[in-house]
């Protein structure tokens, strides 16, 4: 029986039910159900406060509004996923898991920014001040004029941050913060959540821009950053393969630019350098592509992100050919090699077909049948495709090649990752500098592949 009061929040969705349950019922996360007091019940508004308020005042749309100023803090790949820079006054949560890179990345950032003259301060909720100037002189960034400080009280930190005049504010991180208005522990939905309130009612008010730390955790003990991602202006991940050096910063919301502008960095010894021209990192661009390899520009989520299909098409030694796919559908690929058949003249029926997508992904999404038709063509043919060229586009069973969404994203990630090329469907705009194969029939791709002497 619940208590007066008492309700029950979700540490991993933020959910909030009334009585507890060993699961979650909104995102179905198991023993993620923490007793928090309310001191309203939920649903009920705060008590009238007429005098101080001015009323409802209604604008026009068409009333202008210049464009937000930008902090340019000269870490050049965070300013651009960030859309041009940070805009003061607004809030950024930086989320990633731990040990991604998070705290290197801002205190790189708060650093260059201080060096180019902007106000920076760093708060640490993790580190001590020491740990901090350590890291700081191991990146050379000594110099800097950043003010840092170890803290967690929020009443300590939005008192300090109103006393001084900052123009970016790092916290790291959010789930470290506590407020004594509250019983819940640190890292808890509700901590979080006011924590992050105040802070973002501090940024706009004092025209501060502040960047959040989140880390991301899977199994839901410490609140993930979601409960408070509509809080933010921006939501920046941080991320990154074990193993490899190169971290990947993505923006999945910003009320102050796009979010399919991605942002590469290499981890070293003196912390995190920009990556410019990040091609070479991800999939093999140096030299001729084998034939059989199609790079696919795909969509997964809200994010552009390119892969390989590779495909081997052999002579079979048994009565009945074998198929293998790995990473692909494989009622979409019997589909894919059933229209090169019919609708190509591409004989497969009686070869071995293999069929892998690179790397460990999983494609669902339709617009790849072309790059898969494109790798089995490819290896049937003994044809590579150019190596800076990336496919995309779905196939009907008659053989026609579709449009498919967010075809602009596809090329502008194939651009920033040095892809010039594209084999794609016939309404597809290479604008201007990009050289584009558009094809309204399977046919015709599988005869320019054919053709060859790409240069
Ligand atoms: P950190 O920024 O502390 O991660 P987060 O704040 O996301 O938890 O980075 C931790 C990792 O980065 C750690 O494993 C060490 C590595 N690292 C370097 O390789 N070089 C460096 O110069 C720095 C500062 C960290
Ligand atoms: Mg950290």
């Amino acid at each position: 029986m619940a208590r007066d009061g008492a309700v029950y929040a979700c540490q991993s969705c933020g959910a909030v039910q009334t009585k507890w349950a060993g699961q979650c019922p909104a995102c179905s996360a198991w023993n993620s159900l923490v007793e928090e007091l309310q001191s309203r019940p939920p649903g009920a508004l705060a008590p009238s406060k007429a005098s101080r308020t001015r009323g409802l005042v209604f604008e026009g749309l068409e009333d202008e509004t210049p464009a937000p100023p930008r902090i340019a803090t000269g870490v050049e790949e965070f300013d651009r996923v960030c859309g041009g820079g940070v805009v003061p006054g607004s809030a950024i949560l930086l989320g990633g898991d731990p040990g991604v890179g998070k705290s290197t990345l801002l205190l790189q950032v708060a650093a260059q920014a201080a060096l180019r003259g902007a106000r920076c301060a760093y708060i640490s909720g993790e580190e001590a001040v020491e740990q901090v100037r350590a890291r700081a002189q191991r990146m050379g960034l000594a110099d800097a004029p950043v003010k840092l400080a170890a803290e967690t009280s929020l009443r300590d930190i939005v008192d300090g941050l109103k006393r001084e005049g900052f123009d970016l504010v790092v916290i790291d991180s959010i789930q470290t913060l506590w407020s004594d208005a509250h019983e819940a522990g640190p890292g808890s939905v509700t901590q979080v959540r006011a924590a992050t309130g105040e802070l973002v009612r501090l940024a706009k008010k004092r025209g501060v821009a502040i960047v959040l730390v989140g880390h991301v955790t899977k199994e839901g003990t410490i609140a993930g950053p979601r409960v408070i991602e509509h809080m933010v202006d921006a939501v920046l991940a941080f991320e990154g393969e074990r193993g490899y050096p190169f971290r990947i910063l993505r923006g999945a919301k910003n009320r102050f630019g796009a979010t399919d502008e991605i942002g590469v960095f290499e981890m070293g010894d003196a912390g995190l350098a920009e990556v410019k021209n990040p091609s070479a990192l991800f999939l093999n661009t140096s030299g001729e592509r084998a034939a059989g390899a199609a790079v696919f520009a795909g969509i997964e989520g809200s994010r552009p992100v390119l892969v390989e299909f590779q495909a081997l098409v052999a002579p079979s030694a048994y009565g009945t050919p074998r198929r293998a796919v790995v990473g692909w559908d494989n009622g979409r690929l019997a589909m894919v090699l059933a229209v090169l058949e019919a609708r190509c003249g591409l004989s497969l029926g009686d070869r071995d077909v293999y069929l892998n997508v690179a790397g460990g992904l999983r494609i669902t999404e339709p617009a790849a049948d072309l790059a898969a038709a494109a790798a089995l063509a490819s290896s049937a043919l003994d044809e590579a495709l150019p190596q800076d060229c990336v496919v995309f586009g779905e196939i009907s069973l008659s053989g026609e090649v579709r449009s498919v969404s967010r075809m602009d994203a596809r090329l502008k990630e194939a651009a920033k990752l040095g892809f010039r090329r594209a084999l794609g469907p016939a309404d597809l705009d290479g604008g201007g500098a990009r050289e584009v194969v558009g094809v309204s029939r399977l046919a015709d791709a599988v005869r320019r592949i054919g053709e060859g002497g790409w240069n």
